[in-house]
């Protein structure tokens, strides 16, 4: 837990002194999702809905350094058996896949 906080601190150092780090809340992320259309994770969605880094880093979403960025292996069999974005999209936190393809996969 400590050791998480100390890498989340550390990396917002670093991407203060400018780097081009795709940061959250900031930024967004793109994953490609193949036919379905690519996926979009923006940060400052999630911070707006008052989410702080320590609810998704380092339990869910491990760091992994600059430049690795949306390197997650992320699956959508994951998401549906509760890892990854399933952690809170999971019509409890937040609302599930089931009907909701497009409200993450966009053409
Ligand atoms: C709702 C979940 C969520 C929250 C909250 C969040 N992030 Fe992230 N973050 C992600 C996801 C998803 C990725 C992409 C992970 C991947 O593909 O490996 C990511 C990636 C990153 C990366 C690049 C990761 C790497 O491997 O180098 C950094 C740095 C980062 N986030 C910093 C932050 C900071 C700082 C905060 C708080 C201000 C924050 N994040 C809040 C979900 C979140
Ligand atoms: C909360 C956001 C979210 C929702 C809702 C969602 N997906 Fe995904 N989906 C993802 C992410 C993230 C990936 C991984 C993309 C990558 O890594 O390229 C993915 C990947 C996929 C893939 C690629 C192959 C695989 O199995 O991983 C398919 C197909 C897919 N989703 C179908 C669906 C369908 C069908 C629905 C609606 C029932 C849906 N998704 C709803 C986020 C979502
Ligand atoms: C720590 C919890 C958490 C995680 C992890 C998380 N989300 Fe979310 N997400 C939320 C909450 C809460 C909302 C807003 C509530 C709602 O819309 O149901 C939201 C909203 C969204 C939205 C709606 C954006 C809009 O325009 O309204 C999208 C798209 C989304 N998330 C995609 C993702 C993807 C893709 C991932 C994984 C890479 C992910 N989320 C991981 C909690 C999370």
């Amino acid at each position: 837990m400590r050791i998480a906080l100390l890498v989340v601190v550390a990396l917002i150092s670093i991407g203060l002194v400018g780097t081009a780090l795709a940061v959250p809340p900031g930024k967004t992320i793109e994953f490609p999702a193949g036919a379905m259309g690519k996926v979009t994770f923006s940060g400052k969605v999630h911070a707006d809905k008052g989410l702080k880094c320590m609810d998704c880093h380092t339990k869910i979403f491990p760091m992994k350094g600059p430049g690795k960025e949306g390197s997650a292996k992320i699956t959508m069999a994951d998401i549906n058996a509760g890892k990854f974005c399933g952690t809170c999209h999971n019509g409890t936190k937040a609302f599930a896949p089931k009907d909701n393809c497009a409200k993450c996969h966009k053409k």
